[in-house]
């Protein structure tokens, strides 16, 4: 019997596959963070040496900058390219309206910039990160902040009712400072009935950079799954066999 952890890697990689078949000759691609994209990316760059189509990707860390470049895919920026044709990226948790959290990798800033410069979001996931409202099991929302800010927004959003824990780093000691230079704050804010709303709150507090909450931005889905990719749209639902 397969291992559980081979398998969700399996399901990620069925639902990065399916969304690279988006990619065409000539497009201007945003290159998602984390595992999940990662996958994408060396599908891209995989179609870029057999098919030999002209593609260009657009960096949304420096973890997908470091895999772009391994996986032979010419950079671009937003300043030579404000148009992005696709971005495709992962999620932590899927809400029904495909709303998202972002960010357990400390990119979303990036993440949301690139996807507000693209035609398209296409979000890959496995089976785990779809739930029926976001905040589920007490899922964080991440909010980068400059650094000259998190105390005091630490505590305002303890007033405002969340529950904030600044990220720590692992092997550093002290925070996480993301590729902006700033800090993460994860917030606990329970089940989150009105991301909208708590997106325009929290955008309103002197200091918060970008948070993970991504409302009405995806325009696809991918869920990896054991029997196939599941197709998720804003409106409708499509099951694919593979
Ligand atoms: C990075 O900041 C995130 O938004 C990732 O896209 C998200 O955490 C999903 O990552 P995995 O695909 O590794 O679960």
């Amino acid at each position: 019997m397969k291992l559980e952890k081979e398998r969700i890697e399996e399901e990620k990689k069925k639902a990065a596959l399916e969304a690279v078949k988006h990619v065409k000759d000539g497009f201007v691609v945003g290159l998602g963070s984390g595992s999940t994209a990662a996958y994408a990316i060396k599908e891209i760059g995989k179609r870029i040496r057999q098919e030999e189509i002209r593609v260009l990707g657009i960096p949304t860390s420096y973890q997908a900058f470091l895999l772009a470049v391994q996986c032979g895919i010419p950079i671009t920026t937003l300043e030579e390219h404000p148009k992005v044709d696709l971005t495709i990226d992962g999620a932590d948790q899927i809400d029904r309206e495909l709303n998202l959290i972002k960010g357990m990798g400390g990119a979303l800033a990036r993440e949301k910039i690139v996807a507000f410069a693209s035609e398209k979001l296409i979000i890959v996931a496995d089976e785990s990160k779809k739930v029926e409202i976001l905040g589920e099991n007490n899922h964080p929302v991440p909010i980068e902040v400059l650094p000259f800010a998190a105390a005091i927004l630490m505590h305002k959003i303890r007033e405002y009712g969340g529950k904030p824990t600044l990220r720590e780093g692992s092997g550093k000691v002290g925070p996480v400072i993301t590729d902006n230079g700033n800090v993460i704050i994860d917030v606990d804010f329970g089940l989150i009935q009105s991301p909208a709303e708590l997106e325009n709150e929290l955008k309103r507090f002197p200091g918060v950079v970008e948070t993970g909450l991504f409302v009405g931005m995806a325009d696809i889905v991918y869920i990896g799954k054991r029997s196939g990719v599941e197709e998720l749209t804003r409106n409708r639902k499509v099951e694919k066999k593979n």
